[in-house]
This record gives C-alpha cells, structure tokens and sequence, in this order.
C-alpha cells in the first residue's frame, strides 16, 4: 500500500499535480487535503480508470485522516505570487500553514517523505525540518525542497536556442536554492555544445527569473501551476520508483538538509550553509548519496558565492521562525 498525501490539492498546482499522480501505477491511495474543494477534486479524479483510490479530505478536522499510513506528503499549500512580488513576500502567510502541516506530519506520519513546494522554498524547507527537528522524529533524508522546475525549465530554455539539445533526454544541474540569484544552472556541464559567453549570461538570467515569465503573463491570476505540477509528479515519480520499486541510479536536483545526508557534508563544509540544492540519489530511504559538486567554470563559483550569501539569510529566516514562535 502506497498512499500519497497532496496537501493544498484543490489549488492551481494541486489539480493538476493530483491528476498527474494519479496515472502513477506505483500509487495505491491518493488523499487530497484542502481547506477548501478537496472532495470535489477528488470526487472527479476518482472516476479516471486506474487503480488507486482517491479521498477527499476538507479543513483542518480531517487532516489527521488524510496523513495517516502516508508513505509521501506532497505540499503546494499557500498563496502565490502576483506581479511585482518575490517568493520571500510569500513568507508571511506561507511559513505558518508549512508549520502547521508539518506539525500534522510529524504527529499522524512521521516517518513519511515530505516534498515541500510552498514558496519561499529556501525558508520553508528549514521550517519543515525545524518542526520535525521539535518533534525528535527528523530524518535528513526524507525532507526535499521540490527545485524540479528550474531543471525543467533549464532543459527547455537551452533546447530553445540550441534545438539540437534534446530537453526530454538531457538533464541539467541545478544548484543553490529556488528563487532568483540562489538558482544556479550548471551550464558548463553541457560539453556536446558551445555556448558564448553572452548566451550563458542570458540563459542564467532566464532560468533564474523563468517564473517572472509567468506571474507576468498570467498577470495576477497567480505563478507557475502546470509546468509547477508538471516538475513535481516528476520528482514524486522519481522518488517512488527509487523508494517503491528499489530502481537505483535515480538522480534528481533538490533542495535538502546537509548535516545527516550522505555525502552532502564534505561538499559545502566550509561555507557554513545548512541547506543546499544539488544532485542526489535517490533511494530506499529518501536521499542515498549526495553527488559531489560538478567542476563549476569561474562564472558559476562566482554565482554561487551570491546564492550562499542569500541562502543563510533565507534559511536563518526559517529557522527563527520555527524558534520563536512567530
Ligand atoms: P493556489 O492559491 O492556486 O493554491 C493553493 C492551495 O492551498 C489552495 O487550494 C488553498 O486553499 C490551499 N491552502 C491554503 N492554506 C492551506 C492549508 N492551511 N492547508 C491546506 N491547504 C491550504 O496556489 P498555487 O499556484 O497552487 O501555488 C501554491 C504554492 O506553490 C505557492 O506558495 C507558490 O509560490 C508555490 N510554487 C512553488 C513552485 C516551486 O518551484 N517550488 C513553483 C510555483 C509555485
């Protein structure tokens, strides 16, 4: 029995993201919690003709019903941006409804994987573990910042000028955190092109602001929902074909708590950071093995220099959220 847990499943990434879990046949339970609209979501998808069932589950007296038995949390529950606005203006409301549900988790599914979507992402996977960290039922290797998409967009931003470049097949890097100058795309790991420099310098930018694209064009109606939905069945499929099926050799880029994490410590020791997004294996139990840091060109230690300074001010924002209370 493999039952996943969509936290935020009525809203413009949950639907889609539910319907795409719900083709997965590794899948044997789909619970979808919302404050609002959940039963009707689920009430929908129940009908698609594949295995697993599907439960709604509505406001907060349900919760612990939708958690139960959960094996993976996925949580795209919170506001999104609207023009003008970065991630971090997402801070105030967003940090306290990932407390709460974390909280949740670690009472009703403690030992579940949690797959945090909910911007700012820098600071609210932090939150996450610090709750976890609380409740004495932390493990390193079972929390993710889902950066997914800025490796999907990578893909696709580099297939657009270099269309020999296949963005289903090739996979690129992404380091740092997930917002503006904390993402680093590992450009310099695409040996079979030539890029010149003028072109990495806008492929960087369009890849680090790629969501201002859309919370343009969609012009107050919201950010990313389907590419987002997108990115993180894809995680959440990668993690349940390593996890359920034992497939080994699955690689994704995440953002993830270095202490306790195979491999992760000896590669950033220096810099003090306690999270990192980076390339991991995935396994039976969550990460397996953090990869070693690719050889970065002097561009890219120069942009990650800027991504830690802005990480610890992200993520001591997290932290001291969970601290005092707030
Ligand atoms: P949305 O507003 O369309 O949906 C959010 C859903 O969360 C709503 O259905 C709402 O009822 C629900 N919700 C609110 N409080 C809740 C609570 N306490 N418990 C359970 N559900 C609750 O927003 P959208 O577009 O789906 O975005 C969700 C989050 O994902 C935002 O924080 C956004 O910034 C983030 N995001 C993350 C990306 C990433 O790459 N990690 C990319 C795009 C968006």
């Amino acid at each position: 029995m493999v039952k996943v847990v969509v936290c935020g499943a009525a809203g413009g990434i949950g639907q889609p993201l539910s319907l795409l879990l719900k083709q997965s046949e590794l899948i044997s339970h789909l619970a979808l919690y919302d404050i609002v609209n959940a039963a009707g979501v689920a009430a929908d998808l129940s009908h698609i003709n594949t295995a697993s069932k599907v439960t709604g589950h509505v406001g907060k007296d349900s919760l612990a019903e939708a958690l139960q038995g959960a094996h993976t949390v996925v949580i795209p529950a919170g506001v999104p941006r609207k023009p003008g606005m970065t991630r971090d203006d997402l801070f105030k409301v967003n940090a306290g409804i990932v407390r709460d549900l974390a909280e949740a988790c670690a009472q009703y599914c403690p030992r579940a994987f949690i797959l945090v979507i909910s911007n700012p992402v820098n600071s609210t996977v932090p939150i996450v573990c610090e709750v976890l960290k609380k409740a004495n039922v932390f493990d390193p290797k079972r929390v993710f910042g889902v950066t997914t998409l800025d490796v999907v967009r990578s893909s696709t931003f580099v297939h657009q000028i270099k269309p020999q470049f296949e963005p289903h097949v090739n996979r690129i890097t992404v380091i740092g955190g997930h917002s503006g100058a904390t993402i680093v795309p590992i450009l310099s790991q695409i040996k079979q092109l030539s890029f010149s420099a003028e072109e990495i310098k806008a492929l960087t930018q369009r890849i680090q602001f790629g969501g201002d694209e859309v919370v343009k064009a969609k012009d107050g109606a919201g950010s990313a929902t389907l590419s987002m939905a997108y990115a993180g069945a894809r995680f959440t499929n990668s993690l349940l074909e390593a996890s359920v099926r034992g497939t080994r050799g699955l690689i994704e880029s995440t953002y993830v708590h270095l202490a306790g994490n195979p491999g992760a410590e000896s590669n950033l020791r220096s810099t003090g950071l306690e999270y990192f997004a980076q390339d991991v294996e995935l396994g039976p139990e969550g990460v397996t093995n953090v990869q070693t840091l690719p050889n970065l060109s002097s561009e890219e230690q120069r942009l990650v220099q800027v991504a830690i300074g802005e990480l610890k001010g992200n993520i001591a924002k997290g932290i001291g959220f969970v601290a005092n209370g707030a």
